[in-house]
């Protein structure tokens, strides 16, 4: 399967929110990354509920919903609502989280789990036939155009291996401190969905980066 790229709207400009939505609509993108912070489970905020539905109203491809939040559980149903087509929750933030993915499939969406840079991916291995996607934190979640961490690709190569023996179609999202000096690395590593918000929109032109992040060939010999 080609890699999908999923640029992250955190980094988007507010001010012109539309035009950017439509910008990816309009490119080789494939799904849309809304990250919600509620400043506890990370120090920052970044929006909720209002801002998620103005996305929803112009985007044409898939919302990746990465919730930073405590407690998402009480949320479920209103991120579905609000027109969220993957819902990742954080382990860290999750006490029942069979429950959690549970109620995720039960809202119609598809089910991921985000791991920050500390949790180790063996922790996944009793539910990650119940897993659409398991997103792996590539810098400590709270903000965007950090620099990567490259235990990362451990970590990849890791559940690769994993759900290899238990569920071969994963979806492997890496988020943070993404661009095209890595993207090869984390492909081969067995990444397929790259979140990418400060390489995209820092670039000069938005959609030519999201088009050469698209054409990295991650089966090349670097
Ligand atoms: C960080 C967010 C990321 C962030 C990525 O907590 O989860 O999605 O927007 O931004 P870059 O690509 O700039 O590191
Ligand atoms: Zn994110």
């Amino acid at each position: 399967m080609a890699h999908l790229i999923a640029p992250s709207v955190l980094s988007a400009d507010f001010a012109n929110l539309q035009r950017d939505v439509e910008m990816i609509n309009a490119s080789q993108a494939d799904w849309f990354h809304v990250d919600v912070m509620d400043g506890v489970f990370v120090p920052n905020i970044s929006f909720g509920f209002p801002v998620m539905e103005a996305i929803k109203k112009y985007a044409n491809k898939p919302l990746d919903v990465h919730l930073m939040i405590v407690n998402p559980d009480q949320y479920i149903e209103r991120f579905a609502a609000a027109g969220a087509d993957v819902i990742t929750v954080h382990y860290e933030a999750c006490t029942h989280l069979h429950r959690t993915v549970q109620a995720i499939h039960a809202a119609g969406c598809k089910a991921s789990v985000a791991l920050n840079p500390h949790t180790p991916v063996g922790l996944l291995k009793d539910i990650l036939s119940d897993l659409d996607m398991v997103l792996i934190m590539s810098v400590n979640p709270g903000f965007g155009g950090q620099q990567f961490i490259p235990n990362t690709l451990h970590k990849i190569r890791k559940l690769r291996e994993m759900s290899a023996l238990i569920k071969s179609d994963l979806f492997i999202e890496v988020d943070g401190g993404v661009g095209l000096h890595n993207t090869a690395a984390l492909l081969q590593a067995g990444a397929n969905v790259l979140v990418a918000g400060n390489a995209i929109f820092a670039a000069p032109s938005p959609t030519d980066m999201i088009t050469e992040l698209k054409q990295v060939d991650g089966s090349a010999v670097q």
